[in-house]
C-alpha cells in the first residue's frame, strides 16, 4: 500500500494539483485511494465537496501535522490501495517526514529558479529525516505548471542543477492547463472535464497518465 507525500516548502508549486491528479488517475485505473488533505484552507476537501469526485477517492482532514495519524485512520476503514497526503506550502508542512514513513516523497517545482533551492531544501530535509529512519527515503522532484510551448530549453538548467545534487526528478512535467484549474473550480475527474466540454482535456489526461506512470516506476525502482 505506498504512501505518497507531496512536500514543499514553498507555497503554489503545484503540490496540491499534483496529489489530485495522482489520485483521479490511480482512480481511473480502478484503485481506492485515500487522500489527506493536510493543508489548513482544506483545498482537497474543498474538491471533494463539489459534484463528481469518483467513488474510489475519499479525503481525510488533517489541519495539524499530529492530525495526519487520526486521518489515516479514519481513512483506512475504507482499505484504500494507496494513500496520498498533500501538506501546506511552509517549512511546517516539509516536516511532515518527520512525523511519518512514506514510501515517496515528492516536492514540484516550477521552473523558476527560486523554487530550485526550495527544492534543494526539501530534498536535503528529506534526506536527513530518511537517514535517521534507517532506510533511505525515496524522493522525486516533480517539474509543474510548465507552459507547453516552452518546454524543453527554459528547464534545462532547472534540471541540470537538481541532477548535479543528485536529485532524482519524476520525467513527466505537468504542464500549466486550464484543464487541471477547472478540476478545483468545478469538481470531478478527468471525465467530469470532459463532459463540461473543458479545452484540452485530450492532452491533460495522457499528461495526468504519463505523471501517474513515472510515480509508479518511482515506487517500483525502490
Ligand atoms: N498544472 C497546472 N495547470 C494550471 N494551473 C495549475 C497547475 N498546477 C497548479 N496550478 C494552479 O496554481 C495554483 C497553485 O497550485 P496548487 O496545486 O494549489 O499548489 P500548492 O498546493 O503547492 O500551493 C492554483 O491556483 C492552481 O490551480
Ligand atoms: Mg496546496
Amino acid at each position: 500500500m505506498p504512501n505518497v507525500a507531496f512536500v514543499s516548502p514553498k507555497g503554489g508549486s503545484g503540490k496540491t494539483t499534483a496529489a489530485l491528479l495522482l489520485a483521479l488517475g490511480l482512480a481511473e485505473q480502478g484503485l481506492r485511494v485515500a487522500l489527506i488533505d493536510s493543508d489548513p484552507n482544506k483545498p482537497l476537501l474543498q474538491w471533494a465537496a463539489l459534484p463528481g469526485k469518483p467513488d474510489g477517492i475519499t479525503v481525510h482532514a488533517a489541519p495539524t501535522i499530529p492530525d495526519i495519524r487520526d486521518a489515516l485512520r479514519e481513512a483506512r476503514r475504507h482499505e484504500p490501495q494507496w494513500t496520498i497526503v498533500d501538506t501546506e506550502g511552509s517549512v511546517r508542512g516539509a516536516m511532515v517526514f518527520a512525523a511519518l514513513r512514506f514510501d515517496l516523497v515528492v516536492t514540484p517545482l516550477t521552473g523558476s529558479q527560486l523554487d530550485v533551492a526550495e527544492a534543494i531544501k526539501a530534498a536535503q530535509l528529506a534526506e536527513a529525516f530518511g537517514r535517521r529512519g534507517g532506510k533511505p527515503l525515496l524522493f522525486r522532484c516533480l517539474v509543474t505548471r510548465v507552459p507547453a510551448a516552452l518546454r524543453p530549453r527554459s528547464l534545462r538548467t532547472v534540471v541540470e542543477q537538481l541532477r548535479r545534487h543528485e536529485i532524482g526528478i519524476l520525467p513527466t512535467a505537468i504542464i500549466e492547463k486550464e484543464a487541471f484549474r477547472d478540476l478545483f473550480a468545478h469538481g470531478g475527474g478527468l471525465a467530469s472535464l470532459e463532459a463540461r466540454g473543458v479545452y484540452g482535456v485530450a492532452a491533460a489526461h495522457h499528461n495526468t497518465r504519463a505523471y501517474v506512470g513515472d510515480v509508479v516506476s518511482a515506487l517500483e525502482s525502490a
